[in-house]
């Protein structure tokens, strides 16, 4: 493998699922996932939440209301919210045991086809991934569960060791890489021995100081690879370079079927960052458009 960017092939291009084929199925169900590993993904993401009762379970936002019918099930266990001056009813995931969990629909909302899916468990996801493809789970907001008093690195690095799959090249048909908007969290898992390869994402919105050829040198600290929005990418090219030369891979995220601008679809938007501006991998919510190599067919 390449040296400093450790975890991807050197030269092949990695197609990363986005919440499962989540243009086509609901994000993070098993039906999605499924369809991400038969449209060819090397990987497939889960978020991951923790509820009431501790568990890691695959899902996007730390409330339930946008993706499921909680509203339908739990009317009276809403909390209200405050945001920018407005007020809204949210169902945090961290007030719901597992058990509860199990009880919403998480595939209706995207289409009645997918009626009866339930949020997977990371136990779940793993028990459907693996030996098809490799797994990057994104720990979601961290900081906020260990204000609850959870300790979401422990427990990912938990139910990884359970599965014999903590440690770089122990299931090589399972690879797996773990990601955060959170450096703090990176690190623990580091201080709690996790040897997998780290991959830390930066938001366009809230870029902090790492968009420098030495914020790249600081990530390359506590992380192996480097994961952009596409955004930063065109505003500041340069960083991939500043990434290669401290040793990082470069993962983009994320690429959609309704791609505007300059390119006329998906398909090109993603050959475009793969191929000419030599990024490694890309986040995507279209796997199968992934393409495998420079040239249109
Ligand atoms: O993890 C990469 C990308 O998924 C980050 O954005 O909000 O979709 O988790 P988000
Ligand atoms: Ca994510």
């Amino acid at each position: 493998s390449q040296p400093g960017c450790g975890q991807y092939p050197r030269g092949r291009k990695i197609n990363i699922a986005h919440r499962g084929a989540s243009a086509y199925a609901p994000e993070h169900t098993l039906a999605a996932y499924r369809l991400a590993i038969d449209q060819g993904a090397d990987y497939v993401e889960p978020d991951l939440q923790l509820t009431k009762d501790g568990v890691l379970v695959c899902l996007h936002d730390t409330t339930l209301e946008r993706t499921t019918n909680v509203r339908t099930v739990y009317p009276d266990r809403a909390r209200l919210e405050t945001v920018d001056g407005q007020t809204r009813r949210v169902w945090p995931v961290v007030d719901f045991t597992l058990e509860e969990l199990k009880r919403l629909d998480a595939g209706s909302w995207f289409g009645p086809q997918f009626a009866g899916e339930q949020i997977p468990t990371f136990q779940e996801m793993i028990d459907t991934v693996r030996g098809r493809a490799g797994i990057y789970p994104e720990m979601k907001s961290p900081a906020k569960y260990a204000a609850l008093g959870f300790d979401m690195p422990r427990a990912l690095l938990d139910v990884l060791r359970k599965n014999q799959l903590d440690r770089p090249g122990a299931d090589p048909r399972t690879p797996v890489i773990v990601q955060s908007f959170e450096a703090e969290s990176l690190r623990r898992l580091r201080r709690l021995g996790c040897r997998l390869p780290l991959v830390f994402l930066i938001d366009d919105e809230a870029p902090g100081d790492w968009i420098s050829p030495a914020g790249m040198r600081r990530i390359r600290r506590f992380a192996e690879g480097v994961s952009p929005s596409k955004q930063i990418v065109l505003q500041t090219p340069e960083v991939v370079r500043w990434a290669r030369a401290a040793g990082l891979s470069v993962t983009l995220y994320t690429f959609k079927s309704n791609a505007t601008g300059a390119f006329p679809d998906v398909e090109a938007e993603m050959r475009h960052f793969l191929y000419e501006r030599d990024v490694d991998a890309v986040f995507t919510n279209n796997p199968d458009r992934f393409p495998r190599s420079p040239q249109p067919k």
